[in-house]
């Protein structure tokens, strides 16, 4: 049978649809929006800067930690606290946080208290209200001279030396204990240096 290759006279004449048909240009196409692009070569640069730079800047944070060290600073071993009539009476504990010591007057006497437990060397606590010091530590009680009385401490809590200076202040040594041990056949209360008479 012979192929019909004839075209629909209607169908051949048909015009362009669309904008083309009107004589008009086609509207040009809006470019995409993207983000821009950083490549992969920028990001590995970058990355590797950032590293540089915080390797850097640790170091040079270490390098002025050298200018301080961890050092302690012990507090003055050889001070004046004032004259002995600056003291009334019975234990004052201004001097606790600076020195470590209590400076303790009963009659006739006036000494002072290094603040050391002689169990295991804590801080005993001042108690007013039951004339007594008390170890935080290991519950040792001491009295208003720092006898020992209660607990494992083995004995009195020991005294710093004293001197008057030119000006009748009084000097205090902590560097220069006074113990009293009398298992050890040690009793150093009543040296010189250990008390003044006040
Ligand atoms: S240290 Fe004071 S009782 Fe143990």
């Amino acid at each position: 049978m012979p192929e019909n290759t004839e075209t629909k006279p209607a169908e051949a004449a048909a015009p362009p649809a669309g904008p083309a048909a009107a004589g008009q240009k086609p509207p040009a196409k809006k470019p995409t929006e993207s983000k821009p692009r950083v490549e992969p070569d920028k990001m590995r640069r970058r990355l590797i800067w950032t590293c540089i730079w915080g390797y850097l800047g640790v170091n040079f944070l270490m390098f002025l930690r050298f200018f301080f060290p961890r050092a302690l600073f012990e507090p003055k071993t050889v001070f004046s606290i004032g004259y002995p009539s600056d003291f009334g009476l019975g234990v004052d504990t201004k001097f606790q946080r600076e020195y470590r010591i209590w400076v303790d007057r009963v009659p006739g006497r006036l000494f002072v208290i290094y603040a050391r437990c002689t169990h295991l060397g804590c801080t005993p606590d001042w108690k007013p209200a039951e004339n007594k010091f008390k170890c935080p530590c290991h519950g040792s009680g001491y009295d208003n001279e720092a006898i020992n009385f209660e607990g494992p401490a083995p004995r009195p809590m020991d005294r710093a030396h004293v001197e008057l200076d030119a000006t009748g202040q009084i000097i205090v040594d902590t560097n220069r204990l006074y113990v009293r041990d009398l298992k050890a056949g040690r009793d150093e209360f009543d040296n010189p240096g250990a008390y003044l008479p006040a």
